[in-house]
């Protein structure tokens, strides 16, 4: 099944790695004028379904661009086709595709494909978690002042003032730096494979981060919601870190200070 999911991403990201090349891409916008979707999200959303629904007749899907409520028991394959679209329809080279398999409700596999870097990063429940077939683990970093952090911004950023900018502000010139690469599935295998040390953001969905997840926690970090708890299928934030106590707590604790005044979240 892994092995599958491998090859599946890689052959999704192909094709955005195509359309990449080709430019141009056909954009149409969705909720609102910085919320897009294009017909590569498509075409890799339909290429990833019509190959699960050979190989896996029985499991469930829910995909970005096609689910409906997401199933709580049995398995079921968590897609998010282009996970950077903005990135992707401006033509900025940061976009990944994300396959997870969550079983009642709890992820335990995934497998996240950046095609343009050549990267295959993939994590199964108890197996460990892998970049291009060599082990992954979460950094060592033990001070925010020696960090390197992401984050992204919710496409409600305009009309909700619970947009981030706080957080920002607040960790900016705490760490060495806080990027914002557009693609936050990447973002967490980054933390996943040490490249980074935090990760936070309000407003994701779970096909953003169930992959991630298990790649984070079988990594030896902790992807946990804004209320502390273990993040789950359902939870629209993410604090990850590289579980290191010192610097987890430091996220923690930024966190709550820095939204102090804005509504709990859970
Ligand atoms: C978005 C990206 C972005 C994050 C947004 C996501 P999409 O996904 O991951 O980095 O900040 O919250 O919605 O729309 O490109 O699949
Ligand atoms: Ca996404
Ligand atoms: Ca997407």
């Amino acid at each position: 099944m892994l092995h599958f999911t491998i090859e599946l991403a890689h052959r999704a990201g192909e094709l955005l790695r195509q359309g990449h090349e080709n430019g141009a891409a056909l954009v149409h916008t969705k909720q609102s004028t910085v919320d897009l979707v294009t017909e590569t999200d498509l075409a890799s959303e339909r290429l990833i379904i019509d190959a699960l629904r050979r190989e896996y007749p029985d499991h469930a899907i829910y995909g970005e661009e096609s689910g409906d409520v997401l199933p709580s028991s049995g398995p079921v394959w968590v897609i998010d086709p282009l996970d950077g679209t903005t990135n992707f329809a401006h033509g900025f080279p940061v976009f990944s595709v994300s396959i997870a398999l969550l079983v009642d409700s709890q992820p335990v596999l995934g497998v996240i494909r950046d095609p343009l870097r050549d990267d295959s990063f993939w994590a199964e429940r108890g197996q460990g978690a892998w970049r291009n077939g060599q082990r992954m683990q979460v950094s060592s970093t033990a001070e925010l002042g020696r960090s390197l952090l992401a984050t992204g911004f919710a496409y409600d950023r305009a009309t909700n003032p619970d947009n981030n900018l706080a957080e920002f502000s607040y960790f900016m010139p705490k760490t060495r730096g806080v990027r914002r690469a557009g693609s936050a599935a990447l973002d967490m295998a980054w933390v996943a494979c040490g490249w980074l040390d935090g990760y936070w953001e309000r407003g994701i969905n779970v096909w953003d981060a169930a992959a991630a997840v298990v790649m984070i926690r079988e990594a030896g970090g902790l992807a946990m919601s804004y209320s502390g708890q273990p993040w789950r299928p359902g939870d629209r934030n993410m604090l990850a870190s590289n579980g290191v106590q010192t610097m987890h707590d430091a996220l923690v604790t930024g966190l709550r200070s820095a939204r102090a005044g804005l509504p709990s979240l859970t």
